[in-house]
């Protein structure tokens, strides 16, 4: 951030010097870069006169003010409709196009708030849907709060005049869900978008395929849904617990249903990054095709120790997992398709398997590592043709063998276009391939998995998370997109314990995500999450309440 950018902020914190008081604008999750309120008693209440008010001709962000129309309306029991005119009367929502405000990127948007109405300001429609965000979280709890009785309610905004300005740190603002290992369905999905929504966070990363199931239709391989989508027992409790359910397990999404999701994410302005894992965690896949995998499994597993890789040396293989990608690129608009790559047990599948070792030596590969290179470069050329991006796990980049798994010396290095998505290793590894000219994630697993219990990776823990790496140079920082928070599900079997691990834990990457390093402050924070807290209540959302830290003395 320059100077200029600084500037203002540091100006309204002496102009205002009252301006962080505990009020409905200091209420936002995750805080905004600057806030500024004036000291004069004046509310801002939206009432029936309430209109919203277009100020720019702009079609898409008609668009968006419809959304708010429906969303306040909803939330207010108010009719709140869009205008071209204001009306004489009532406190109106002004909608303007200001395209300076892309100097901050395009989710940049500004408030402006005082007795005359309040004013919205965006270069861009997403910057309208993201001042809609804190607008919401600035009313009374009840607007959250699908049953609540609305008619009684004084849907104050704030008590004084105000201005927010406001974009994000990173482009990346992540959850990831894991729906290979317990399947949630449509409702659970969009109940996780319309969280992300509030919490101005961009990209959900859908891992859709694993050893113990697979979640898409593939028109072209029916079997991967028929056979691969169905397990019989699930292990419970922990790893190796030695306990399961007892009871079958199955789902997956329709195509038609994928479009759906699809739809409802980006009409939140949140792009949806499929996972179908490869080569490693393939074992539902080569349940349904046994040639895809030198040794595949004979029925879905029920266990989450089992790891079956593909056969990186068939030409089958390859073909296979360009059909799959085709249709999976047709139903995903974003530029980024995420191929997993990770935990491949390279001892465990390739070694001492005669048609590896033949295929390494006419192609002088001498380990692991650089054979599952030789995958993931090839992937990245699949992927090129059809028009987007590969991602995976930080194993696709070699380096190290951060599993202990045989991975070997590389030798080679990936395709420069590929993201990296770091979870394992040490830092120095992380910086090697933002130095070697990679895009990257930073999804450092003990600071950022929703899996983890809160007594390893507390509230606290998981806001002071730092996405970049302490001592990579300035000109680099770019290259660290942001960050996602990732819910593995093997131990979480239902929606109340979907809740449990990922709020509020989520809320604090939001912000790790949003806010601006120097606006960061957990005392702050803590203050903040209680009325997030009081949101989620009000939606039914089940979060750990032990994980909120108490109210000091
Ligand atoms: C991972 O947690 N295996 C990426």
């Amino acid at each position: 951030m320059n100077v200029a950018k600084i500037l203002p902020i540091v100006l309204a914190i002496v102009a205002f010097p009252h301006a962080e008081n505990a009020f409905a604008q200091e209420q936002i999750v995750p805080r905004p870069v600057q806030i500024t309120i004036e000291e004069k008693m004046s509310p801002i209440v939206l009432g029936a006169g309430t209109c919203i008010v277009m100020q720019t001709e702009n079609p898409k962000f008609l668009a968006e003010a419809k959304k708010l129309s429906a969303a306040l309306s909803a939330g207010t029991g108010l009719k709140i409709r869009c205008v071209k005119n204001a009306p004489e009367a009532g406190t109106h929502i002004f909608i303007r196009r200001e395209t300076a405000l892309n100097a901050n990127g395009d989710a940049a948007y500004k408030i402006v708030a005082d007795e005359k109405g309040i004013s919205i300001s965006a270069a861009e429609p997403i910057g309208v849907f993201y001042a809609a965000q804190s607008l919401f979280q600035m009313l009374p709890t009840p607007f959250f709060d699908a049953g609540a009785s609305k008619a009684k309610m004084r849907w104050i905004v704030a008590e004084k005049p105000f201005e927010i300005f406001d974009f994000p740190r990173f482009s990346w603002r992540g959850v990831h869900l894991d729906e290979a290992r317990h399947f949630f369905g449509v409702e659970t999905v969009k109940r996780v978008i319309d969280q992300m929504a509030v919490l101005k966070m961009n990209t959900l990363h859908w891992h859709l395929t694993d050893d113990v199931g697979w979640r898409i239709e593939i028109k072209k391989y029916p079997r991967l849904t028929e056979i691969g989508s169905k397990r019989k027992d699930t292990e419970i409790g922990t790893w190796n617990s030695g306990k399961s359910s007892g009871k079958p397990h199955s789902g997956f999404y329709t195509q038609e249903q994928i479009k759906t999701i699809v739809a409802y994410a980006a009409a939140r302005h949140i792009t949806i990054v499929p996972e179908i894992e490869m080569p490693g965690h393939a074992g539902a896949a080569s349940v349904a095709y046994p040639w895809l995998s030198l040794k595949p499994p004979a029925e879905v597993p029920t266990t989450f120790t089992l790891n079956t890789a593909f056969d990186p040396t068939s030409e089958k293989t390859y073909k296979f997992l360009s059909d799959v990608l085709d249709e999976v690129a047709a139903l995903f608009p974003g530029k980024i398709l995420h191929v997993g790559g990770d935990e491949v047990r390279y001892n465990e599948q390739w070694k001492n398997q005669p048609k590896i070792d033949a295929f390494m030596k006419k192609n002088r590969i001498k380990s692991f590592g650089d054979l599952h290179l030789y995958f993931s470069n090839r992937l990245s050329k699949i992927v090129a043709k059809k028009g987007k991006r590969m991602m995976g796990w930080n194993e696709i980049f070699g380096g190290a063998d951060v599993n202990n798994d045989g991975a070997g010396k590389t030798e080679g290095s990936l395709d420069k276009d590929a993201v990296i998505h770091f979870w394992k290793g040490d830092a120095e590894l992380a910086k090697r391939a933002i130095r070697a000219g990679h895009d990257i994630v930073n999804s450092t697993h003990n600071f950022t998995y929703l899996d983890y219990n809160y007594g390893k990776i507390s509230l606290e823990k998981a806001y002071n998370f730092e996405p970049i790496w302490a001592g990579l140079e300035e000109k680099y920082h770019k290259h660290v997109l942001g960050t996602g928070c990732q819910m593995w599900t093997e131990w979480v079997p239902s929606q109340d314990r979907l809740d449990y691990q990922m709020f509020p834990r989520v809320v604090a990457y939001a912000e790790v995500g949003w806010t601006q390093k120097k606006r960061k402050d957990f005392e702050d924070f803590k203050r903040r999450i209680k009325t997030q807290c009081e949101r989620m209540d009000a939606q039914g959302i089940k979060y750990a309440r032990e994980a909120v830290p108490a109210n000091d003395a």
